[in-house]
């Protein structure tokens, strides 16, 4: 566990600089503003170890799929997101000497992450030869207010000597993706201009023939006045500069602004891009670094305004829930329908960019209680846009009549994923996207989302389990063979509790709804057969046949739900008998020995008992948490933040706060030794909903709003806003009781502590328990 940075609640400082843990620091550091993101990389030269990683949102590549043994339905590509043509870089030599910080002496340095106004700092002193000192610091965001602007403000004052500093101002599109399957470059130049005081640089991707376009311009101020400078224009394939120089005396400050604005053909036409980068980029360097900045922050204060958590008595544990709302509101703004939320956020090139069910089942039920349902319904709709996709994968795969799968790992809706038993195998995805339908309409109460969208990719999915769920004469019961359940640490396996259950519960919840609209709006109904071709008796007696007659794995003896056919055959013993050099297990052990194990990844029975959670009694829960949660190892970031809410569920506070931290400082404290390939944008709504659904207890039950807070030993108090039913509420759980706020203008009918309560829109807006 690396722990380089120092507890602050809202910022994040590398305090000295560890080159050692520049590529963790790099995707700690990051900043995004949904649209796009960047690495904490350098601005200037650096020849030690780096990542250098810009990606702008859906601009990706389908890169030929690599695989040892290929098998009939492996898709061919594999989508991932482009490392986009560099937009931050400044070269610098002063004295003739280049700023390399592998090469100078650093006699302080500071890296900051101001998560309160969204913005990544550098602060730092070096020594560039002899004892001739300079200060810097350089500070950059990308706009939240205008997300196609990314700002850098870049400053070096000599401190003890006459400086010369020689500026080189470029944009580079010749990049490459550390992740290549076949080591190739990405991007192809369609146009460059480059003059003094500007340059224009366009790329396109190959084969999906994305152009991007990104326009650069810059300002150089001594003491506050412009500086006057003759500029040197450098123009070569992908590559746009300029370099100029500027005299600093002894203790005299030179502040360089580079605004840079990038535009791509997913949101305009590409033969106008330029002028669209054109009047951009004027735009930015018109409104000036300071306006872009206060609008940038006044982003922030809105977002902070809505989804804060404050914990009062523990530093640790509030810096790091605060770290992980940062990067989900930089990850995705629910702008833009297209856009999905990768595994690593912009924070690394690891999983692809691309989507999985990390979306449906994690990071929605985030976004679900803290933004405006436009954003969790913008996830929806993309899921929706892919439907036709997702019959045709299922198609691909001998499945017929509109049975939809949904891919484990996509970019277009296609599915990306190359393993068999992940790809064919882990299909218990296709239930998290019709559980995020539910999720949605209880949440939000937009029941219309069903009538319109919602059916359709009922229908397509629960087609899928009716067809992949097989009848067994020897149990007399349903059955699904040949599975992974969330448990990957298990690979074709028969029955899996968690699978057959989603299954199930989606055959029951398309049903319900089907029968519903039939009822209520023949017309729409109607419409809804023709178009799926729905033949709604064979189909639905089928489903009620299947619901009806599943088999589901269960333990007479110790009462629990057993994760799959046979798991009870393996030696049972607690994960904290295995030696601790040996884990994690999947960096130490053979891939045999795992499988033949019966230490579980991450939440599998355990995931649908929270999914299901009101099906089941307290006594229920906690049996199978005893039971699973001791062989569980979490070597899955999706791990712990399940546990966690289940901890608090069945009263276990002090392993829920075990849990919390584990899940919520994962990255910051680098817990799985993996964050130089990015963060894990997944936990860390995990890590929220671990507060929020765990402590806070916050559940919709039939319509209605319920909380039962408890509160961990270690906090004196903590507070939280989420919505419901887009009524924005507050909630502060101390060790004497708990405060409710309401901060919207319609009244909030909730339970708490199972009794009920109404609170009057603003006025009267708060009640204590
Ligand atoms: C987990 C999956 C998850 C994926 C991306 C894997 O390690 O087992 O459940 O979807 O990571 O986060």
């Amino acid at each position: 566990m690396n722990s380089c940075y120092k507890k602050d609640e809202w910022l994040i400082i590398e305090e000295g600089f560890h080159p050692e843990l520049n590529r963790e620091s790099e995707s700690v550091f990051s900043i995004g503003n949904g649209y796009m993101g960047q690495r904490a990389n350098f601005e200037e030269h650096y020849s030690g170890d780096y990542h250098r990683g810009s990606y702008i949102a859906g601009v990706y590549y389908p890169d030929k799929t690599r695989v040892g043994w290929w098998k009939n339905g492996y898709p061919e590509y594999f989508a991932k997101v482009l490392n986009a043509p560099d937009w931050i870089g400044i070269d610098i030599v002063v004295n003739g000497i280049r700023l390399d910080l592998a090469k100078v002496k650093i006699s302080s340095f500071k890296r900051i992450l101001n998560m309160k106004e969204g913005f990544l700092e550098r602060i730092f002193r070096i020594d560039i030869s002899r004892g001739r000192s300079l200060s810097l610091s350089s500070k950059r965001f990308l706009s939240m207010a205008e997300p196609d602007l990314g700002i850098i403000r870049y400053s070096i004052k000599p401190e003890n000597f006459k400086a010369s500093v020689s500026y080189t101002v470029y944009l580079d599109a010749d990049v490459r993706n550390e992740d290549t399957n076949y080591g190739k470059k990405f991007w192809k130049e369609v146009y460059r201009e480059v003059v003094a005081g500007k340059g224009i640089l366009t790329a396109r991707t190959m084969k999906t023939d994305f152009h991007v376009s990104l326009g650069m311009r810059y300002l150089l101020m001594k003491e506050n006045s412009p500086v006057n400078f003759e500029t040197e224009i450098i123009d070569r394939p992908k590559y746009v500069a300029n370099t100029f120089s500027a005299a600093a005396e002894k203790g005299e400050e030179l502040v360089l602004y580079k605004f840079v604005t990038v535009q791509s053909s997913l949101n305009h036409d590409k033969k106008n891009l330029t002028s669209v980068v054109n009047q951009r980029i004027d735009f930015a360097v018109n409104a000036g670094y300071d306006k872009l900045f206060e609008g940038h922050k006044n982003e922030w204060r809105k977002i902070w305004s809505t989804s804060d958590v404050i914990i009062d008595g523990d530093i640790s544990a509030q810096q790091a829930i605060r770290f992980n709302i940062f990067h989900l509101n930089q990850t995705y703004t629910g702008k833009d329908e297209r856009l999905n939320i990768g595994p690593k956020g912009f924070t690394g090139e690891k999983y692809g960019g691309s989507t999985y069910w990390d979306t449906e089942a994690f990071v929605l039920p985030f976004f679900l209680k803290t933004a405006s349902r436009e954003v969790p319904r913008n996830l929806l709709i993309y899921r929706y846009k892919h439907l036709e996709k997702s019959i045709e994968n299922a198609t691909k795969l001998g499945f017929k009549n509109g049975a939809a799968l949904y891919p484990m790992v996509t970019m277009n809706g296609e599915e990306c994923h190359n393993e068999w038993e992940i790809t064919f195998e882990e299909i218990h995805r296709n239930g998290a996207i019709a559980f995020a339908i539910f999720n949605y309409i209880r949440h939000t109460g937009d029941t219309q989302y069903m009538v319109v969208y919602g059916l359709e990719v009922l229908i397509g999915i629960s087609r899928f389990w009716s067809q992949r769920a097989t009848y067994s004469q020897d149990k007399g019961k349903y059955v699904i063979l040949g599975v992974t359940g969330p448990n990957e640490y298990e690979n074709n396996v028969n029955n899996n509790w968690y699978t057959n259950t989603i299954a199930v519960w989606t055959l029951s919840y398309t049903l319900e709804n089907l029968e519903l609209i039939k009822k209520e709006s023949p017309g729409k109904f109607k419409d809804l057969v023709r178009k799926t071709k729905l033949d709604f008796t064979y189909e639905s007696n089928r489903w009620k046949d299947i619901i009806k007659n599943m088999h589901f794995p269960y333990d007479k003896e110790t009462k629990v739900f057993i994760q799959q056919d046979g798991f009870l055959d393996k030696v049972i013993a607690p994960a904290s008998t295995i030696t601790p050099s040996e884990r994690p297990i999947n960096q130490h052990w053979s891939w045999d020995r795992i499988l033949r194990s019966c230490y579980i990844k991450q939440a599998d029975v355990l995931q649908g008992l929270y999914f299901f959670e009101d099906r089941f009694n307290t006594e229920t829960l906690k049996r199978n948490f005893d039971f699973y949660e001791p062989i569980t190892v979490h070597e899955s970031s999706l791990s712990a933040c399940i546990h966690s809410i289940l901890a608090s569920r069945i009263g276990n506070i002090n392993k829920a706060y075990e849990l919390y931290l584990r899940t919520a400082r994962l990255d910051l404290d680098d817990y799985n030794n993996e964050v130089a390939d990015g963060l894990h944008i997944t936990s860390m709504a995990g890590s929220w909903l671990a507060i929020v659904e765990g402590f806070g207890g916050m559940r919709v039950h039939d319509g209605k709003l319920h909380l039962n807070p408890l509160i961990p030993e270690q906090w004196n108090s903590y507070s939280f806003n989420a919505r419901f039913r887009e009524i924005l509420f507050e909630v502060k759980v101390s060790g004497k009781g708990v405060l409710i706020r309401n901060l919207s203008g319609k009244t909030l009918q909730l339970v708490v502590y199972k009794k009920e309560y109404e609170i009057a829109g603003f006025g009267k807006s708060r009640i204590e328990v």
